[in-house]
């Protein structure tokens, strides 16, 4: 069945979407984007979503063409036109077309605004029962990983190299620290069951299911530490996770071929999940 997506204020069957090939998001991955969870037909943290969104535009002199509210109504309405119970919603905003491809751009460009859903097992998923399997590769991505641009062909390669390396996703090292995930947020817990992650900067993406993460780790009594850490600290660890908007969390069982822990998913991240979930649902818009 054909989804209805949106395109710049109009919702249509996706085989009638259509942008220009001198879209800037096209020729320039002159885009930012975001992708909130949908659990139950409702929005999980979007508000943080739609908030580091409005942050990305700023970063790049990005012109957003509809306010949160309006944003948060497009959503809504995606989800009851396909009746989406459990998945996600993206949305892109590119800097626009000015008919021809071109470097510079003038700020008077008409942005283009996509949306669309994508249906997907979030609280049931076999990657929580297993746990994921990482390799460690090099961090070659640009030094503004804090703006949710769609630059995304060092995270594709990295995935595929990870897929042709028996492993589902990669851990990121800059300087000998991990940074993050491919598409998701790094930690690790120690002995004394401190729960590990790199302090927010440019370096990384700051995560919305982080930062919520955050706050119930203080809410529940977690120990909760912001500090670098190296691989060799990761493969040492009791547990290892990830969390993001796609996983919510998912225990990370080896790195480098290197069981964490027992090799099986831990039990801090797999608490910490059920938490997550739990709040995420009483929160849902
Ligand atoms: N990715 N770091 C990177 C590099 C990411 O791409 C993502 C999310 C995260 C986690 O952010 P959040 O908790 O706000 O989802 C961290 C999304 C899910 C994606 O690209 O599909």
């Amino acid at each position: 069945m054909e989804r209805t997506v949106y395109l710049n204020g109009e919702y249509i069957a996706e085989s009638e979407a259509k942008i220009s090939i001198f879209d800037r998001g096209f020729l320039f991955a002159d885009a930012v984007y975001e992708v909130t969870a949908v659990l139950d037909g409702k929005l999980i943290d979007n508000a943080g979503h739609l908030a580091r969104l409005e942050r990305s535009c700023k970063e790049l002199g990005l012109k957003l063409p509809v306010t949160g509210e309006e944003l948060t109504a497009i959503q809504k309405t995606l989800v009851e036109k396909n009746a989406l119970v459990e998945g996600g919603i993206y949305l892109q905003l590119t800097r626009g077309d000015e008919g021809d491809r071109d470097f510079s751009f003038s700020d008077s460009i008409e942005p283009t605004l996509v949306l669309f859903t994508q249906a997907r097992s979030l609280i049931k998923s076999a990657k929580t029962e297993t746990g994921i399997r990482v390799i460690s590769i090099d961090d070659i991505r640009w030094r503004r990983r804090d703006i949710k641009t769609t630059q995304l062909l060092p995270a594709c390669l990295a995935k595929h190299m990870a897929h042709a390396a028996n492993a589902d996703d990669v851990w990121l090292i800059e300087d000998g620290f991990v940074t993050e995930g491919g598409s998701s947020n790094a930690y690790i817990v120690t002995e004394d069951n401190t729960i590990v992650t790199r302090p927010l900067s440019n370096d990384i993406l700051h995560g919305i299911t982080r930062a919520s993460l955050m706050k119930l780790a203080n809410d529940f009594d977690f120990k909760i530490e912001e500090r670098y850490f190296t691989i060799e600290e990761a493969y040492a660890a009791k547990e290892a996770f990830i969390s993001s908007a796609t996983t919510f969390i998912w225990p990370v069982v080896a790195i480098d071929d290197k069981a964490i822990g027992n090799g099986k998913p831990g039990p801090l991240a797999l608490k910490l999940r059920d938490i997550y979930i739990n709040t995420a649902l009483e929160l849902a818009e």
